[in-house]
């Protein structure tokens, strides 16, 4: 990809590939950030579904003072279309679609069968690792990772992601890109199953179904030791400056013993298998570890919603450089 910079996002034009929850709410930061934006639907339903869950998304942006634009203003940098064809002039391209090898397969080779060669080709898969969804495309060099969080259009969080054959050099200048997203990027320049996130992440799970299958905790206490210790510090520094904070030899100390008891299973828990097995989804289907009535489900869903809008607005105030800003304005 050639290209002047800075970068700016109306030069850039970005197609999304897969319209369902992730796919809504990035095409929704995208079209914030100022991009034209080509979205493809390959399932009929998303040509009905996808316009009204954008236009909610830029509706309650506006109320909460994340764009200054109105959401019609907003909305005309988008084209919705079933037609892979129109995503001839993406620089950029993001596949959103369900986190099955075969249906990635056949999107990018519709994909790449309109793009340019250089223009960018990237997946928003939670945990395929790139070297495997790069090897299913005819130029591996311009595959990358691009690993939301969702709601996308209000999280900070982004995982740029190199397989074995990606082109760091080509990485570094969509890391660049990316900054224009309101994010906080990482760029991750070796491959690893479950990217950095995830890997963090499920240790955590893991360790949460040890504790309740073993019958040391509920589920219940489960989460609120989480909410409550890891939920108060988070926002503002992760694991290693939270051990600076409070302390590192008490860390050292502890994992001697700690380590070694830890959960390092391998098979998926009972607890969680039984749920799938009922075709439980959670507050989708108001099924999950915990049950839901209908109204609770809902209220679940915009309560988290509402949250994502707080917790953004607490995250804003302490960026990761926040001491170094401090520093700059008493020396001033
Ligand atoms: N949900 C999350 O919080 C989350 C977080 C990070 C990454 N992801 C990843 O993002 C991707 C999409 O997840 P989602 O939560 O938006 O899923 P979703 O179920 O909401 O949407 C799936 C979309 O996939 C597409 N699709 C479905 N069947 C298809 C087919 N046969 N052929 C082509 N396309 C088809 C459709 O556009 C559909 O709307 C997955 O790879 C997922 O792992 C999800």
């Amino acid at each position: 990809m050639i290209m002047t910079t800075p970068l700016q996002p109306k030069e850039v034009t970005v197609g999304v590939v897969g319209l369902g929850l992730m796919g809504c709410s990035i095409t929704t930061c995208l079209l914030m950030s100022g991009h034209r934006v080509i979205a493809i639907a390959p399932i009929p339903a998303d040509m009905t579904t996808a316009i009204p869950r954008i236009t909610h998304h830029l509706q309650r942006s506006k109320e909460e003072g994340l764009i200054d634009r109105s959401p019609e203003e907003v909305l005309k940098g988008l084209t919705l279309s079933e037609d892979y064809g129109q995503l001839a002039p993406c620089a950029l391209v993001l596949e959103c679609t369900l986190e099955n090898l075969e249906i990635k397969r056949a999107v990018y080779e519709k994909i790449e069968a309109v793009i340019r060669p250089d223009a960018w080709l990237t997946s928003n898969t939670s945990a395929i690792p790139i070297s495997i969804l790069q090897s299913l495309t005819k130029h591996p060099e311009r595959f990358f990772g691009l690993h939301w969080m969702e709601p996308s259009h209000t999280t900070r969080f982004l995982e740029i992601i190199c397989g074995e054959k990606s082109d760091v050099a080509e990485a570094e200048k969509l890391y660049e890109l990316s900054h224009l997203w309101s994010k906080e990027p990482t760029l991750v320049r070796k491959d690893i199953r479950g990217f950095i996130t995830n890997r963090l992440m499920y240790a955590m799970y893991r360790e949460g179904f040890n504790l309740v299958e073993n019958g040391y905790a509920t589920v219940e206490d489960v989460d609120r030791a989480c909410r409550n210790v890891a939920g108060y510090w988070m926002t503002l520094v992760g694991p290693f400056r939270w051990m600076d904070l409070t302390g590192v030899p008490a860390y050292h100390t502890v994992m001697k013993d700690l380590f070694p008891t830890l959960s390092n299973r391998t098979d998926v828990p009972e607890l969680i298998d039984k749920i799938v097995r009922e075709g439980g989804r959670g507050v989708a289907n108001a099924h999950g570890f915990y049950e839901y009535t209908e109204e609770e489900a809902k209220l679940w869903e915009e309560t988290y919603t509402e949250f994502s809008y707080e917790i953004r607005k607490l995250a804003l105030k302490y960026p990761a450089d926040v001491v170094k800003k401090k520093i700059e304005k008493h020396g001033k």
